[in-house]
């Protein structure tokens, strides 16, 4: 058991909520949690005021604008402006607070569109990232700068902040929405639509050549 309060930033959210589940198993009672609507993690004031006040001595950020290729085209200047404002915000006031251990989730599109396969995590700003995500996967890179940045400085004063790379996730809770949601979720309700309806065929974004490996 975790000494101390540990706060799941977007909890209500699929990895959020898998984290809780998780901690929940293994026994963790000293949960604490926030809605969007309670908390707004884009508004520093506000979360400098959670954090002196709930002073929980673990973090996990799995709190973000998230969406599929759609929604960051349409929308890259929310995608980047709310993404580096909750990280700012969190990872800061965490620090300030004196939280030691921190969890950032980040997201395999940081690295390089034409990275070697598979990716390795040296491939980190060695080339052009995929154009459509472009905003987002900036906004997770400098999430990932801030962790290392603050253990380089603040090392010595026994913090810990990690940042961990999930591929394409899928789950309990996950957004099918037609146009918003992520490829797995996507394909899933397509090909599950086009059986109940007995379609002969079912239509899938791209140009049909790129390849990917999905660990279900
Ligand atoms: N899903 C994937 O395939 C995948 C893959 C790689 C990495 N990740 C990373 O994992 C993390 C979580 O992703 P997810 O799929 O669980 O996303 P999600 O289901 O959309 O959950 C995100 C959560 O963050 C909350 N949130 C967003 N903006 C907020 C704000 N300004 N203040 C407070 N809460 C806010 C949302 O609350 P509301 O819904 O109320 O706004 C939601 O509960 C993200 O950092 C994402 O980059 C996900």
């Amino acid at each position: 058991m975790a000494e101390g309060k540990i706060y799941i930033a977007g909890h209500r959210g699929m990895v959020g909520a898998a984290i809780v589940r998780a901690l929940e198993a293994r026994g963790e009672r000293a949960i604490l949690t926030r809605t969007h609507a309670e908390l707004d993690l884009t508004d520093q004031a506000a979360v400098r005021r959670f954090f002196q006040i709930e002073r929980p001595s673990q973090v996990y950020l799995a709190a973000a604008k998230v969406g599929g290729i759609l929604a960051n085209n349409q929308f890259p200047a929310e995608f980047i402006y709310k993404n580096l404002m909750i990280e700012a915000n969190v990872i800061h006031e965490a620090w300030a607070s004196g939280v030691k251990r921190l969890l950032f989730l980040g997201s395999s599109c940081i690295y390089p569109k034409l990275a070697d396969q598979p990716i390795s995590e040296d491939a980190l700003l060695t080339g052009q990232l995929e154009p459509t995500n472009e905003p987002y996967a900036i906004a997770k890179i400098a999430g990932i700068k801030m962790c290392e940045s603050y253990n380089r400085q603040y090392g010595e004063d026994g913090i810990d902040y990690r940042s961990v790379m999930p591929t394409n996730l899928y789950g309990p809770g996950d957004n099918y929405h037609p146009e918003h949601s992520h490829v797995v979720p996507a394909l899933i309700r397509r090909l599950h639509e086009a059986k109940v309806n007995g379609a002969s065929a079912v239509a899938i974004w791209g140009t049909g050549t790129p390849r990917a490996n999905f660990c279900m």
